[in-house]
């Protein structure tokens, strides 16, 4: 028996890969290389290369496989791209969905592991040093987290109907490398623009200077991908194990880094001095959004273990392989 993981070819899909070989699990990979990398994988793994809006073609995969469990990794997640393309967004990460926990179901697999996103909880309008719980109303604010929700939801009625058993994780900022070669190759987050502002010998910037934080720039919980990786694993044997029907878990370390602190760390590890331009807040930015991780810590026996610094160290050590 295999865990089907789809998206396995992408930048955390991959390090989950890896990280479940490592567990001692079978692992089969669903992929479309519309932005995963085969070459990330090891050849001799067992790879799909199929897109979850093919329906027939997932349910193909269950045929060829014996699969006891699925990590669902596969989707869109560009906020800005999913404002732009709100409908695209919606076939792939919905439809998507829908195709894949009807495969599931015909194939009599229950056990799920669904990647969602803290985009779920919109733009919160608390104190700074409030940390998110999973009871907290989820208000997305973009298309992207509409579908991330519309996902759970799907999630939940899968667990209610047709006895599925789900850990939703809610990731947080995710960023870092497992080892070089499996660096974020897309410069969409905070680090990797950083890292290819420097590059070009220009000034990153900071979207806003004067939110009530303690230095007024925005403070998220950055989460190191391969503890993310081994929050995964944890999450399938959980569900495995368990008689839970639908369990959403943060995922992130419970600690908040600020805008100017996360460069400030990215000029230590390069020895790169950075004088940050100060520019206009980003519309639906909150001010902080991090992460009450006492669930995954209870449910999981999970908690994250890496720095602030081995996320940039490393995510550093992926730049420099890559460039
Ligand atoms: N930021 C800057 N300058 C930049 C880029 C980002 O100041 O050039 C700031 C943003 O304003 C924000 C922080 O850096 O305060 C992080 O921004 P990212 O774009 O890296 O990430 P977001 O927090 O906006 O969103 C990320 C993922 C989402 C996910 C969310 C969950 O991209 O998919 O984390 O917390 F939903």
């Amino acid at each position: 028996m295999s865990w089907l993981v789809t998206g396995g070819a992408g930048y955390i899909g991959s390090h989950v890969v890896y990280e479940t070989l490592r567990s001692g699990r079978n692992v089969v990979v669903l992929d479309d290389l519309s932005t995963g990398i085969k070459s990330r994988l090891p050849s001799e793994l067992a790879f799909e290369e199929v897109t979850l809006t093919d329906r027939e073609s997932v349910f193909g995969v269950f045929n060829r496989h014996s699969i006891s469990g699925v990590l669902h990794l596969a989707a869109k997640k560009q906020v800005a791209e999913s404002v732009l393309r709100p409908d695209y967004y919606w076939q792939e990460n919905v439809i998507g969905l829908q195709n894949l926990v009807d495969a599931m179901n015909a194939n009599d697999v229950k056990n799920f592991v669904f990647s969602s996103s803290a985009a779920v909880y919109g733009s919160p309008d608390l104190p700074f040093e409030t940390q998110i719980t999973e009871t907290t109303n989820c208000m997305p604010i973009n298309p992207y987290g509409e579908t991330k929700l519309e996902g759970e939801h799907i999630a939940e009625s899968c667990a209610e109907n047709f006895g599925f058993k789900v850990a939703s994780l809610r990731y947080f900022n995710v960023a870092g490398a497992g080892r070089p070669e499996l660096g974020d190759q897309f410069i969409f987050n905070l680090v990797p623009i950083v890292l290819e502002a420097l590059q070009n010998g220009q000034q990153p910037k900071v979207f806003g200077d004067d939110y009530d934080t303690p230095d007024g720039s925005c403070i998220r919980d950055y989460v190191h991908v391969q503890d993310l990786a081994e929050a995964h694993v944890a999450a399938m044997q959980f569900v495995e194990n368990s008689n839970a029907t639908f369990m959403p878990i943060n995922i992130g370390t419970g600690k908040g880094s600020s805008v100017f602190e996360v460069i400030n760390k990215i000029s230590d590890v390069t020895g790169i001095d950075i004088e940050p331009l100060h520019v206009d807040k980003r519309e639906g930015d909150p001010a902080a959004l991090v992460a009450d991780v006492s669930r995954a810590h209870e449910i999981l026996e999970w908690s994250s273990s890496c720095t602030l610094d081995d996320i940039i160290q490393t995510a550093w050590d992926a730049w420099q392989k890559s460039h």
